[in-house]
């Protein structure tokens, strides 16, 4: 008798009556940190580069000087000795030797790579100036770069001989949609103007004074993210102890922030600062995981364990009670003062970023001295490291991976055997690093195969977070590749791995259900979760393969279910396909609703796809 091969017919189990783990609430947020241009030239709405002028960063390339008509001469310069605060101790010195009504002089800002023009839009701007010729005016003009046609304009009177701020508006026309803009602030005589904390503010995601940019909130916000890490990364860090994240240092009016450099080469103007983090979080409903600066520097600069530590230490307690102090407290006064009443909600505090870093191995009593002191005062809170330690057990321990495609599926199941009484875990930063600036659809698919191993495991993974969100597109802009979100000056688009994350992110039930694949290639993936109460099943199935997947799906221990399921699909032609600023929709997740036969039915997933099945039973 011939023996007859029969290849084993796809198939995927589930066992909906028997959850083997609930799913943790917080398990998908956002991780974020000044990098790529996140903040400055990306989500924070200021339009102005380099508002705060200075030396040693070569931000006098921002401020080039503005020459009109036969009659104008100008000199640019900055002045070391004259600032509008103790905080910001030089400015911007405009020597306008000539210049009359037909030859005005002055200085210029481009922006980040261009300054958005649209029309009918209300800009609202402010400066601090002195002059020595008490009563001048200056004159603020957006500008297109080819053209010099003038979207809007305006004069602000009366300089005085003393710094002080002075507030203005540009409103525009009918003018057509751009982006190579600049900002001019120009006069028609002879006079020395100072000027420092120049700034311009389209509209802002609900409408916020000092806030975000609305497309980028409002991609982040369809993510539906629980929490948000801040402010870092590297940028906790900084290079050295005196670069680091001094929140103090950036909270109140712009003219007591003193600005600082970020590690990833450029100069923070710290107007993202720790309320407008928070406030952040509050306008995407997440929750802050708030990371304390813990007394190591980049550039192997660390503080011993012991008294030199303290006054760290005590910042940490400071910015924890900044958070969630009442008015009574000192430094929750200082968030009433600066406009937010009420607390903020605090459960996680991460001491330090990437602390294996540290050569001189100096974490573990670093990290227990914060510990001690931050549980005497606040008990529920609860502590990460950012490495395993010894001398105390953290409650948790922050993972972090970034892996090229194949790394990143033998990543997957790296979590199924873990030990569940050690800490629990937060992957505070990951990525499958495929594509430049932004991920293709490749790593949207390892992306997508790692999510379905968290999210199985996530009574253990309890966090975990995508890491860099965002990058400004421009050449210069990016200072790590593989980035989530990507922009220019005027618009923005979501990589493939966006999708996918939005996808994951917004359908998650309560409890991991147990889900057995059989006679599937190894590049399918899956994850089951349920939600009891609102009798939904969401399948999350990946196939990062060529070919079309049929699968024999059956359901145990339901009874029925609904004849009709909903079916978003993010799929491509090659793994290589991906979105760009110039074709920003190429890969889109697609809905629709496919019929279901009962509990054994028949799905076919298309080839390079992440597909979430959502059905009630
Ligand atoms: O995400 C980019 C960097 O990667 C982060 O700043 C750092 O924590 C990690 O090394």
């Amino acid at each position: 008798m011939p023996l007859c091969l029969v290849a084993q017919k796809p198939t995927l189990a589930i066992q909906v009556d028997k959850p083997t783990a609930k799913v943790s609430p917080t398990l998908y947020g956002l991780m974020t940190e000044e990098i790529n241009f996140s903040y400055d030239g990306g989500l924070y709405g200021e339009l102005i580069r380099d508002r705060v002028p200075g030396r040693g960063w070569g931000s006098l390339t921002s401020w080039p000087a503005v020459m009109r008509g036969a009659n104008s001469s100008v000199a640019i310069d900055l002045d070391g000795k004259s600032g509008p605060s103790s905080a910001i101790t030089h400015s911007l010195k405009v020597t306008v030797k000539a210049a009359d009504a037909s030859s005005p002089a002055g200085v210029e800002n481009g922006g980040y790579w261009g300054i958005p023009v649209r029309a009918n839009t209300t800009y609202t701007g402010s400066f601090w100036a002195k002059t020595d010729k008490a009563g001048l005016t200056v004159s603020v003009a957006l500008e297109n770069d080819q053209t010099a046609e003038v979207a809007a304009s305006t004069s602000v009177a009366s300089i005085g001989d003393q710094w002080k701020e002075y507030k203005f508006t540009l409103k525009t026309g009918a003018v057509p949609t751009s982006s190579n803009n600049h900002l001019t602030l120009t006069v028609t005589q002879p006079a020395t103007l100072w000027l420092d904390l120049v700034s311009l503010f389209g509209p802002t995601y609900k409408n916020r004074v000092n806030g975000n940019r609305i497309d980028l909130m409002e991609k982040m916000a369809a993510m539906r993210p629980t929490f948000l890490r801040l402010p870092g990364g590297n940028y906790l860090e900084g290079n050295h102890i005196n670069e680091r994240f001094n929140f103090k240092e950036t909270l109140g009016p712009w003219v007591n922030r003193p600005t600082h450099p970020s590690p990833w080469n450029y100069r923070s103007s710290d107007g993202m600062g720790l309320l407008e983090f928070l406030e952040w979080c509050e306008d995407l409903n997440m929750e802050p995981v708030l990371a304390v600066y813990a007394g190591y520097s980049l550039e192997q600069e660390h503080i011993e364990p012991g008294p030199a530590l303290e006054p760290h230490v005590q910042d940490a307690l400071d910015e924890i009670e900044y958070l969630t102090g009442g008015p009574e407290t000192r430094w929750g006064a200082e968030r009433v003062k600066n406009g937010h009443p009420a607390p903020f909600a605090l459960h996680y505090v991460e001491i330090g970023n990437e602390d294996e870093f540290d050569h001189s191995k100096s974490y573990d009593g670093r990290f227990a001295q914060f510990y001690k002191a931050i549980k005497a005062k606040y008990p529920q809170l609860q502590l990460i490291a950012t490495t395993p330690v010894n001398s105390i057990r953290p409650d948790i321990i922050d993972d972090h991976y970034y892996k090229s495609t194949e790394a990143m599926y033998e990543l997957v199941g790296r979590y199924d055997k873990a030990d569940r009484n050690g800490p629990k875990i937060f992957v505070g930063e990951w990525a499958t690093r495929e594509g430049d600036p932004t991920p293709n659809l490749a790593a949207a698919l390892a992306d997508s195969a790692w999510m379905t191993s968290m999210e199985r495991n996530s009574d253990h993974v309890i966090m975990a977070a995508y890491a860099p969100l965002l990058t400004n597109v421009n050449t210069k802009g990016m200072q790590w590749a593989t980035d989530l979100i990507g922009y220019n000056a005027l618009s923005s688009y979501g990589s493939p791995s966006y999708y996918a994350q939005a996808m994951f992110y917004s359908h998650i039930g309560t409890e991991v259900v147990p889900t057995t694949l059989a006679g599937t290639p190894s590049r399918v993936y899956t994850v089951a979760t349920r939600d009891e109460k609102a009798r939904k099943l969401t399948i999350k199935l990946v196939n990062a393969t060529g070919v079309a997947q049929p699968l024999a799906i059956s359901l145990s221990g339901v009874d029925k279910v609904a004849p009709e399921a909903k079916l978003i699909t993010l799929s491509g032609k090659s793994p290589n396909a991906t979105n760009s600023i110039d074709h920003p929709t190429e890969i889109v997740p697609v809905e629709s609703t496919v019929k279901i036969a009962g509990p054994k039915f028949n799905q076919t997933l298309v080839p390079y796809s992440v597909s979430i099945l959502e059905l009630n039973y």
